[in-house]
């Protein structure tokens, strides 16, 4: 299998997935409503993971038979001993690139894909292409990507916390990612072919212990160190925010506005 994302793909990460699912879990379920899943028969989780938004599927809509593509071995799986253990019959794991798909001749009547598509901007008129061309026609597709990660700030407000959000936009841009990918995701969907039927922001004000406070926080703990050790983000601004996110605890109005995730609902 080809080399893994530049996020990294082992058990901590794994760990953080599961957490991160659970904060954005309201968001994601309302968003299989509003595309439509119920509707479904034959759903495409893209870049599943582990496949925390797979089983999430496969238990609100048993209808489906939902597919969780990933390319990452330790994500298959875990996601096909999952499948074991939890009993489901309608998760079929598929272990492959999203990049080699195209001589698949299977074709689905949904699909869904949760921060994926960001970190295959350099191929992303062709992986378009090939969700568009794996789709039967009047398919719904319904991505959840970072729309942008300018909005994403704090009060009270930190240079310290502002050297963290500049570290995941440089960490995104130097792997070849752009965590602005929502900002022209629609005009892209559009030019190979979809058609637009609606389009969310979500995220933003969270104060102190909100559950997506608590996720940027898990993220600063599990990334921030890396982003140091790779020179994105200096000690002194590493150490300055860990004293800062300690102090919040005792403030009553403290909140970060979070990066916004854009959830688009696109058809065949
Ligand atoms: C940030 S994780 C998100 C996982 C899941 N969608 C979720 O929301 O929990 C991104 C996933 O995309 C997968 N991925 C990245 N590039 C891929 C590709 N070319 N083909 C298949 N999977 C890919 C990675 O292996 C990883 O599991």
């Amino acid at each position: 299998m080809s080399e893994d994302y530049f996020l990294g793909v082992h058990e901590k990460e794994l760990e953080r997935l599961k957490r991160q699912h659970e904060a954005w879990r309201p968001e994601t379920i309302q968003h299989f409503k509003d595309a439509g899943f119920d509707q479904c028969m034959h759903i495409l989780d893209i870049g599943s993971g582990p496949g925390f938004t797979t089983f999430e599927i496969a238990e609100q809509y048993p209808q489906a038979q939902v597919t969780a593509l990933d390319k990452a071995d330790l994500y298959q799986s875990y996601l096909k001993d999952e499948v074991v253990k939890r009993g489901y019959n309608n998760v079929s794991p598929l272990h492959a690139d999203l990049l080699n798909l195209a001589d698949s001749k299977t074709r689905y009547d949904g699909a869904f894909c949760r921060w994926v598509l960001a970190f295959l901007i350099p191929d992303l008129t062709e992986v378009l292409t090939t969700i568009y061309d794996k789709l039967e026609p009047g398919g719904v597709f319904a991505p959840m990507e970072y729309l942008s990660l300018d909005t994403f700030t704090c009060s009270p407000p930190s240079k310290h916390f502002d050297a963290y959000r500049n570290a995941w936009k440089n960490f995104y841009l130097t792997n070849h990612g752009d965590a602005n990918i929502g900002t022209y995701l629609p005009q892209m969907l559009v030019e190979v072919g979809f058609k637009i039927r609606s389009i969310k922001s979500v995220g933003g004000h969270s104060p102190y212990g909100h559950r997506l406070y608590t996720w940027w926080r898990d993220a600063y703990d599990n990334f921030a160190p890396t982003f140091v050790r790779d020179g994105l983000m200096a000690q002194q601004d590493f150490d300055e925010l860990q004293k800062y996110w300690t102090a919040q605890a005792n403030n009553p109005h403290a909140y970060v506005y979070t990066t916004i995730i854009s959830q688009i609902v696109a058809y065949k």
